[in-house]
């Protein structure tokens, strides 16, 4: 399973680079505001920091308007993923657009048909909103299951990408059903490293270790 984090921040985009665990990072226009930096300027900088798909969503409602910003957007580089919201017009410049050999990140998906569009537009990811679905009183992981069961029945090579991850459990659920990616916010990522016995074994080892009066460097 792919990691990408759901984030504008760059110096948390760095930091998770540098554990070699980061496979690439989602932005969306809310994210960019959060950042307060140009938004070309620091998707620049964050496409330098990882080799993966950089999501970078356009902000047009309309067909030829989309066309027009993602031709500006693939020019900041080769890594950049175009984001398009799941409507009629996003998912005919998904065609478009991956037609061409670009890749195309299919958003704000809260339905298995919506999904199914996708795939057919030839989307390299569609991002199903799992915690979003959550609030709205919806079953977020069973859409990422219709999703996976109607993607292997036709052998659909778009991935999913569970997005809107708020916890561990979203991770961990997504990663049983076979999502292919998920991005999250940073500090999800960093809790999934957390475990109770893990620091208890750890205090239970130093403490020991220091008894030896033993040090491996000399
Ligand atoms: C996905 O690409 C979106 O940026 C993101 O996951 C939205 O998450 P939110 O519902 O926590 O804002």
């Amino acid at each position: 399973m792919k990691f990408f984090a759901d984030t504008a921040d760059t110096a948390d985009i760095k930091e998770l680079a540098e554990t070699g665990l980061l496979d690439g990072v989602t932005t969306n226009p809310s994210l960019i505001a959060k950042s307060g930096r140009d938004f070309m300027e620091v998707t620049k900088e964050i496409c330098g920091l990882t080799e993966g798909p950089v999501s970078a969503e356009v902000v047009a409602l309309d067909h030829e308007t989309m066309m027009k910003e993602a031709e500006v957007l693939r020019k900041i580089a080769d890594n950049v993923c175009i984001k398009v919201p799941l409507t009629i017009d996003g998912l005919k410049t998904c065609k478009a657009l991956t037609s061409d050999g670009t890749m195309v990140n299919v958003t704000l998906c809260f339905s298995a048909n919506q999904a199914l569009l996708a795939a057919k537009a030839g989307a390299t990811f569609v991002s199903p909103f799992i915690g979003r679905h959550d609030d709205n009183g919806f079953d977020g992981m069973e859409l990422i299951r219709d999703i996976r069961l109607i993607y292997d029945n036709y052998m659909f090579e778009t991935e999913i990408l569970a997005a809107s991850v708020r916890h561990a459990t979203h991770v961990l659920e997504s990663a049983r059903i076979g999502a292919d990616v998920a991005t999250m916010p940073p500090k999800v990522i960093k809790a999934l490293a957390n475990h109770v016995l893990t620091d208890k074994g750890i205090e239970g080892f130093m403490a020991d270790w220091a008894k030896t009066g033993q040090s491996i460097l000399k």
